[in-house]
């Protein structure tokens, strides 16, 4: 279900849980219809193996809506409404058979050309909306029965007491998100899915401090004799062999203790 993004995007509005607004585009004159529905800008997106980015056309003012299909190659694919959003966020979250749940805390998301490029925790969102965010995946766990860690990317939109979040995607699996967690919480988001595929109880998600989360993408991981020499700075390099532009070849995780 959550590798097609219109079964996805149906699925989680079901679960009375806000999406962006979205219309199916299978020819050029549905993405005509569509556009002319949600306005410019929007997000024309595959339906499905999109990732990084990968498989997307902002439809600007403009952008030739002929050209925008034919970027994505005419596949099955959705129009979403353009989110104005003040930040992004993931809730990366475990669920057990027995329905235990444990969410980390909520990860704040910066991208940089559509890859995600930084992840700090604390997010700078009210408690409120932190609390709504981890409920938004808790019902969507619990909806499809999951069992192990998943996470859910999210928009923040609004301010103050206006603040909510939109639900982007779901991602069935340990999240590039929850890199953090193998220093800065008490169990990993990779430990902690083996203990729930394995009908063990779940680990404590509690946090270690403050915690930076940094890709190393492309050139960026040649950076990496410094990182070593970095106190604190944790350095996890992939292996991949060639650092092509946009490749995430590795990651660095700062953990700084809080106070108290
Ligand atoms: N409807 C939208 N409104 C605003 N920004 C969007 C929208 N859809 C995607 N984006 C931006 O593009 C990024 C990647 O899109 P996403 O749907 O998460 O695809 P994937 O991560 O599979 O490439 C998002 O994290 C967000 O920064
Ligand atoms: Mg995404």
């Amino acid at each position: 279900m959550t590798q097609d993004r219109l079964s996805e995007k149906r699925f989680v509005s079901e679960q009375g849980l806000t999406v962006a607004p979205f219309r199916a585009v299978d020819s050029l004159a549905d993405l005509e219809a569509a556009v002319a529905a949600l306005g410019r800008p929007s997000v024309l997106k595959t339906r499905r193996f999109g990732y990084d980015g990968k498989g997307q056309v902002k439809i600007l003012p403009e952008t030739d809506l002929a050209e925008a299909y034919e970027a994505i190659g005419g596949s099955p694919a959705v129009l979403e409404g353009f989110v104005t959003f003040a930040r992004e966020v993931s809730v990366v979250a475990a669920r057990g058979a027995d329905g235990s749940f444990a969410a980390f805390d909520l990860c704040e998301n910066e991208h940089r050309d559509h890859i995600l490029a930084f992840t700090r925790i604390p997010a700078q969102v009210s408690a409120a909306t932190e609390a709504a965010a981890i409920e938004a995946a808790r019902r969507i766990g619990a909806a499809l029965g999951y069992v192990g860690v998943f996470a859910v990317e999210m928009f923040v939109v609004g301010e103050g007491a206006g603040e909510s979040v939109v639900v982007n995607e779901i991602a069935p699996r340990v999240h590039n998100s929850g890199h953090w967690t193998s220093e800065g919480a008490q169990t990993s988001q990779f430990h902690q899915h083996v203990r729930a595929v394995c009908g063990f109880p779940l680990g404590s998600a509690a946090r270690r401090g403050r915690v930076e989360m940094e890709n190393l993408i492309g050139d960026a991981a040649l950076r990496w004799r410094d990182l070593l020499a970095e106190p604190g700075a944790h350095l996890h390099l992939y292996g991949k062999r060639e650092a092509r532009p946009g490749r995430k070849m590795g990651h660095v995780t700062r953990v700084v203790p809080e106070q108290g």
